[in-house]
């Protein structure tokens, strides 16, 4: 079993750069390596695990051990302190910089204080209550494309589901979702100047419904937000703002791509649906796994508050340092026979959401909207399969350009009903 999956996805990917290179050029050869780069991880686990990027002038670190630490260590490992870097950047206007400070760049003690007011809303119990809601949405979903026997997973529903679910969280119309999608790409793409006018684009939008939310408050999350308070203090208008842009973009790419990378596992071992089919327990134990084997976040970002070192090597205050979650989770001290994709794996301490004061507050939600969405799609469809041509070939894998998210930008498949 060990080399199974990494037999099968090594096949896999070769047989697809060997028909595609053709058509693709090297396009296709990047993108394969971009969704592929466990080999290169554990290369820098064994030879360069705390590696110095001169061109980004930053460290990256690949052990699991090394990882945990800094993640768990917030007063040596700053995540204000990154921010506070990218608040010296001249295309910012001074609004854009504070609205720049969220929740996920903050240290302690202002942290817990913001992290306190949305908490209460994302708990399990609080979040389980959105189950029927899920259920509507994945059915609904599902009802759209089931006659023709073919979707894409990410169009048609992964994306979809977590943006119609935090924008209905939020209490802002799902109607605009494309703009919302194009948004969140934009934010989280390499594209500095873009990334900026889109967040720009998005706190315009958000102000005008704070606005119209502060004279007539509803049932939903951002009125809320305006009407809770730190010490007495309501939150700014920056801290607001950034507090919608945060929970929209964190919970849009990211479940997006725990969904559409499960059905790129599962598709290299397409037993471990009728598995599941035949004992449903499984599936969050299979989500875990989704988790740890392509994790939707891929690294990290601290700055260092006092000079200290890791494993052997010394770090100065000012330095960034990227801890790798992805490589984290194939570490092999940590996990045994790590490229291993195993449904059943136990203990499975991934790092997939972090670990730490800044742990995943959208966890529980995530974990929802994936089990619901795999329950349904494995009760209501048989023979998930990529989809083919008619030359049998499988259709190109796109992923998504960004150095953070590991994801594609399409998945189609061909299904029959169940
Ligand atoms: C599979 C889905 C998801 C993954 C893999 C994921 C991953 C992560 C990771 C790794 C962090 C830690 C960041 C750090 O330490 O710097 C984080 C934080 C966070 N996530 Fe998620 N996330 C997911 C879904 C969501 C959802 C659905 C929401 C909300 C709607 C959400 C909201 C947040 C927020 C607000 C934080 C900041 C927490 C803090 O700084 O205290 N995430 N997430």
């Amino acid at each position: 079993m060990s080399t199974h999956s990494e037999k099968h996805l090594d096949e896999t990917l070769r047989e697809e750069v060997a028909e595609h290179r053709a058509v693709e050029g090297s396009r296709l050869s990047r993108d394969t390596d971009v969704l592929n780069p466990f080999p290169r991880y554990r290369k820098m686990r064994e030879e360069d695990p705390v590696h110095y990027n001169e061109e980004e002038k930053l460290w990256v670190i690949f052990r699991y051990d090394d990882v945990l630490r800094i993640v768990n260590d917030s007063s040596t490992f700053s995540s204000e302190r990154v921010f506070a870097r990218r608040r010296q950047d001249e295309q910012m206007t001074e609004e854009e910089r504070e609205a720049a400070r969220s929740l996920l760049s903050t240290d302690p003690p202002r942290h817990r204080q913001l992290r306190n007011l949305i908490s209460q809303a994302f708990t399990p119990r609080s979040i389980a209550q959105l189950t029927p809601r899920i259920t509507e949405i994945v059915n609904e979903r599902l009802d759209l494309v089931i006659d023709q026997g073919r979707m894409d997973i990410v169009g048609d529903l992964s994306y979809p589901l977590p943006v119609i679910v935090i924008a209905e969280m939020l209490g802002i119309p799902t109607s605009e979702r494309d703009q919302f999608k194009r948004w969140s790409d934009a934010i989280v793409s390499p594209r500095e100047e873009e990334a900026i006018q889109a967040s720009r684009e998005m706190r315009t939008y958000f102000k005008g419904i704070i606005e119209q939310r502060r004279k007539q408050p509803k049932d939903d999350l951002i009125s809320d937000l305006i009407a809770s308070q730190i010490d007495g203090q309501h939150l700014t208008e920056p801290e607001l703002l950034s507090f919608c842009i945060l929970l929209l973009v964190a919970g849009n790419e990211t479940t997006t791509n725990l969904i559409g990378n499960a059905f790129l596992c599962f598709d290299e071992q397409p037993e471990v649906m009728d598995q599941m089919r035949a004992d449903q327990s499984l599936i969050p134990s299979a989500i875990e796994e989704v988790l740890r084997y392509r994790s939707p976040v891929q690294l990290l970002v601290r700055a260092v508050a006092t000079d200290t070192q890791i494993g052997k090597q010394p770090v100065r205050a000012g330095e960034v340092v990227v801890p790798c979650l992805s490589s984290a989770n194939r570490d092999e001290t940590q996990f045994p026979n790590p490229d291993v994709f195993d449904i059943r794996r136990t203990p499975n301490r991934h790092v997939s959401f972090g670990h730490g004061i800044h742990f995943c507050i959208g966890a529980p939600l995530a974990r929802l909207e994936t089990k619901i969405a795999l329950t349904i799609m494995l009760e209501r469809l048989t023979d998930i399969r990529r989809e083919r041509d008619n030359r049998k070939r499988l259709s190109p894998l796109e992923p998504i350009q960004s150095t953070f998210v590991y994801g594609v930008k399409h998945l189609p498949v061909t299904f029959k009903r169940a």
